[in-house]
């Protein structure tokens, strides 16, 4: 029999703890905590990202500082942007909503994000400290993970962790993660011979492919836990995962579902990397 983990009543759980922590912060600094969110263009996906992201804010106590730019926005004019959010000492985290236009340089962009203020965590000084296991801000899809393993009580040391994607934004950082808790990882991707192979002998999978239900019961040990970091449509368009649900579930002892999974402690890692952010300033 699988457990459901529940991604919404975490982040729901985790969202209070974060506001008394804010409120601590700010009765005793007399400061507030400001997150600025950048989206360029009017791509719907991110527009609602943005709007989530705005309204956490307003939900744990910290100001959100939107900038809505045209989709035609000049690279100069949004590096000017970032450049003076920089220096901004009511901001204490900087949020550049991917993906940018193509015509925009977003490497060129990010690097103008101080570590200090990175809150997504992508950038080379903040991966590379959890490269090497130091503090830092952590990206916030695969630290919400690691919080539901926590969350759970489910051991990490010495199991067999299968992540499958190598985004900087979820794989890296996740293979990262369980590394440093101790597990043993393989970290694949579309270019992996023999997947059903490796993911069998996984005691962890997290699946962060983009690709509907890709992840089948025939790859899946039995009491495996299985993590579905996905957002796809499937052949209906209704919103599903990278994984089978229905049919994966059966084998699993801990599953994710999509929605409801991974997606809402996203957002509540950002609240959590912003207020660490103003306390570390
Ligand atoms: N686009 C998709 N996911 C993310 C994310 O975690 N952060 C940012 N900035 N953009 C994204």
């Amino acid at each position: 029999m699988y457990k459901l983990i529940d991604g919404k009543k975490l982040a729901h759980k985790m969202r209070a703890a974060i506001k008394e922590d804010i409120e601590g912060y700010k009765a005793a600094s007399g400061k507030e905590i400001g997150l600025a969110v950048v989206l360029v263009g009017e791509d719907p996906a991110s527009q609602v990202y943005v709007r989530n992201k705005i309204k956490a804010c307003e939900e744990v106590g910290i100001k959100s500082y939107a900038y809505y730019l045209d989709e035609n926005t000049a690279q100069a004019r949004v590096e000017e942007l970032i450049k003076s959010l920089s220096v901004d000492g009511k901001i204490n985290g900087i949020l550049v909503q991917l993906p940018l236009p193509s015509h925009l340089d977003s490497k060129k962009i990010l690097e103008l994000i101080p570590f200090s203020k990175d809150v997504d965590g992508f950038s080379a000084e903040n991966m590379g400290r959890l490269c090497m296991n130091e503090p830092c801000l952590v990206a916030c899809t695969p630290n919400g993970v690691m919080k539901m393993f926590e969350s759970e009580g489910i051991e990490l040391s010495g199991k067999n962790a299968v992540v499958i994607g190598r985004s900087n934004i979820v794989g890296k950082p996740m293979a990262m993660l369980l590394t440093n808790a101790n597990a043993t990882v393989t970290l694949c991707h579309s270019r992996t011979r023999d997947l059903k192979a490796k993911c069998l002998e996984a005691d962890i999978v997290v699946a962060a492919i983009g690709k509907a239900k890709f992840i089948t019961a025939d790859m899946i040990k039995q009491g495996a836990v299985v993590i579905d970091v996905g957002m796809d449509r499937d052949e209906n368009g209704k919103l599903c995962g990278d994984v089978d649900f229905e049919s994966v579930k059966e084998k699993c002892s801990y599953i994710t579902p999509v929605p409801g999974g991974v997606g809402p402690m996203t957002i509540t890692m950002l609240m959590y990397n912003t207020y660490l952010s103003a306390t570390r300033s």
